[in-house]
C-alpha cells in the first residue's frame, strides 16, 4: 500500500480559526412602518383627557430617538382614507418587515383592511393609544386583531415605543 506523507492543511480546529477571520455577514437593517388611521393627525388638540397633549408629530420623534438605539428604519405615515391605508399595507410587501397599525375607528369596522393585512402578509402589530376594552363598547372590538401577531393598547404615546420594541422583536 503506498504511503502519504502529505501534511494535513485543514484540520476541523484550523477551518475553525479560517472562518473566523473572514468578513462576518452583517446584520440587515430593519425597515419597520407605522402607519396611522384617521383623525391621528389632531393628537394633541383632540379629546386631550384620552389622548394626551402629545402630537404625531412629537410622537413621532420619540420613536425616531429609540429607532436609532435600535439601529432600525423608521417610516411614519398618517392618512383619514382607508383605501390610502389599505394601499400602504399592500406596498408594504417587499419593502418592510413588519407594520405597526393605529388604524383609529378602522379598527372596529374595516374589513378592508383586515384583508389587506393577510394579503401582505407582513406581520402586523396593533397598537392603540386608549385602552379600547376600558371604553365604549362599540370600541372593544377590533376586526383586525385576529390577524395581527398582538395588540398593545392603552399607554398614551408610549403605545407606540412598545410596538416598535414589539416590531423589533417580532419573528419574522
Ligand atoms: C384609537 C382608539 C380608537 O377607538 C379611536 O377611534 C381612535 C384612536 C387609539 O389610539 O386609542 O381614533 O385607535
Amino acid at each position: 500500500m503506498k504511503k502519504c506523507f502529505g501534511r494535513i492543511l485543514a484540520k476541523p480546529q484550523n477551518l475553525l480559526d479560517l472562518r473566523s477571520r473572514l468578513p462576518q455577514p452583517v446584520a440587515l437593517q430593519m425597515n419597520i412602518l407605522f402607519l396611522n388611521g384617521p383623525n391621528l393627525n389632531l393628537l394633541g388638540q383632540r379629546e386631550p383627557e384620552i389622548y394626551g397633549s402629545t402630537t404625531l408629530s412629537d410622537i413621532e420623534t420619540q420613536v425616531r430617538k429609540r429607532a436609532k438605539v435600535l439601529k432600525t428604519d423608521v417610516t411614519f405615515r398618517q392618512s383619514n382614507q382607508e383605501g390610502e391605508l389599505v394601499s400602504w399595507i399592500q406596498e408594504a410587501k417587499g419593502n418592510f418587515d413588519v407594520i405597526v397599525l393605529n388604524a383609529a375607528a378602522y379598527t372596529h369596522t374595516s374589513i378592508a383592511l383586515r384583508d389587506a393585512i393577510v394579503a401582505a402578509g407582513v406581520p402586523t402589530i396593533e397598537i392603540h393609544l386608549s385602552n379600547i376594552h376600558a371604553r365604549e363598547e362599540f370600541r372593544h372590538r377590533s376586526v383586525i386583531a385576529s390577524v395581527c401577531r398582538g395588540q398593545i393598547a392603552g399607554f398614551g404615546a408610549n403605545s407606540y415605543i412598545l410596538g416598535l420594541e414589539a416590531a423589533y422583536n417580532v419573528k419574522v
